[in-house]
């Protein structure tokens, strides 16, 4: 079936768009009627941690667009941009039950014209930790969001907070360039077995699956430590470690106890802690956190 015309469950259709044109032609139409914009910026390959975000936009709006856009700024050379999964037939297929209006899936040069020449550098939070092991992902995150903001205007915008940085780098830029959008970050989805969802675990065989639940297994320790009164996050973070250096094929790129607000890493853990790791499971590379 033509992705163009999938119906919705809301009775209107699931649109498929790839210009900034059509794009603004038909959010423009919702503009007039006054009615609300909440905006999904995805990658595409969706799942049901993209699906949540979905519903949490059609709960709160009165309109739904997702953006489908394998950005490849925001990929360092010897990433995986090339083989990250693509099918926009079975993403749209996904949404339109779930009653998202409008998939704006645009080509590259939609994005990035011939010419472009201005990317937008958020410091401070988007320095440490996955800045410092994915330099430049940053900037084309915040360059894509923020060109995705303006071309899509919405009044609300879904993150999850699997992605727990970059929701900061987000928050930053919008407050930042007073770009006049609320964000919402909505908790991560996991799978029966504590996973967090993610369109990578599609590259994982049954074993490097299997061995890459340390991560959740990990802060759900960290979790039960700071229930239980623990709050040396030194003590916190080399019990968590045990579980890495048990667990053979995973390699540890960062696990820290952060300060919730500036991602610097803490010596004592309080509410407002969060627990970052990310970890290379075979060629994999797995990220997941917890406040
Ligand atoms: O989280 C993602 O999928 C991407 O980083 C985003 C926000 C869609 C920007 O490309």
């Amino acid at each position: 079936m033509n992705p163009a015309s999938i119906p919705s469950t809301t009775g209107h259709e699931c649109r498929v768009v790839g210009s900034h044109a059509e794009l603004r032609a038909a959010i423009q139409a919702w503009r007039a009627a006054k009615q609300t914009i909440g905006f999904v910026p995805t990658m595409g390959a969706l799942h049901a941690g993209h699906l949540s975000l979905v519903d949490a936009a059609r709960a709160e709006c009165d309109r739904v667009v997702v953006s489908i856009f394998v950005n490849p700024t925001q990929f360092g050379p010897n990433e995986d941009f090339e083989r990250y999964p693509r099918n926009l037939q079975a993403d749209v297929a996904l949404l339109a039950p779930r009653g998202a209006e409008l998939v704006f899936a645009p080509q590259p040069a939609e994005i990035y014209p011939p010419g472009h020449a201005t990317m937008v550098e958020v410091s401070g939070v988007a320095n440490p930790w996955e800045g410092a092991f994915r330099p430049g992902h940053f900037r084309g995150v915040a360059t894509v969001v923020l060109k995705l903001f303006n071309m899509v205007a919405p009044d609300v915008a879904f993150f999850g907070q699997k992605d727990f940085q970059q929701s900061l780098v987000v928050r930053r830029l919008v407050a930042d360039l007073n770009v006049p959008v609320v964000v919402r970050v909505c908790p991560t989805m996991r799978e029966a077995d504590g996973l967090a969802m993610s369109s990578r675990t599609a590259y994982l065989s049954t074993e490097d699956r299997r061995r890459g639940l340390v991560l959740s297994r990990s802060l759900k320790l960290a979790t039960e430590l700071f229930a239980a009164g623990e709050r040396d996050a030194h003590q916190i973070m080399a019990r968590m470690r045990e579980l890495f250096v048990a667990t053979p094929g995973v390699t540890i790129d960062y696990l820290s106890l952060a300060d919730g607000d500036t991602l610097a890493e803490v010596d004592r853990a309080t509410a407002n802690t969060v627990a970052l790791i990310a970890a290379r499971v075979g060629n994999v590379r797995l990220i997941d956190n917890c406040l």
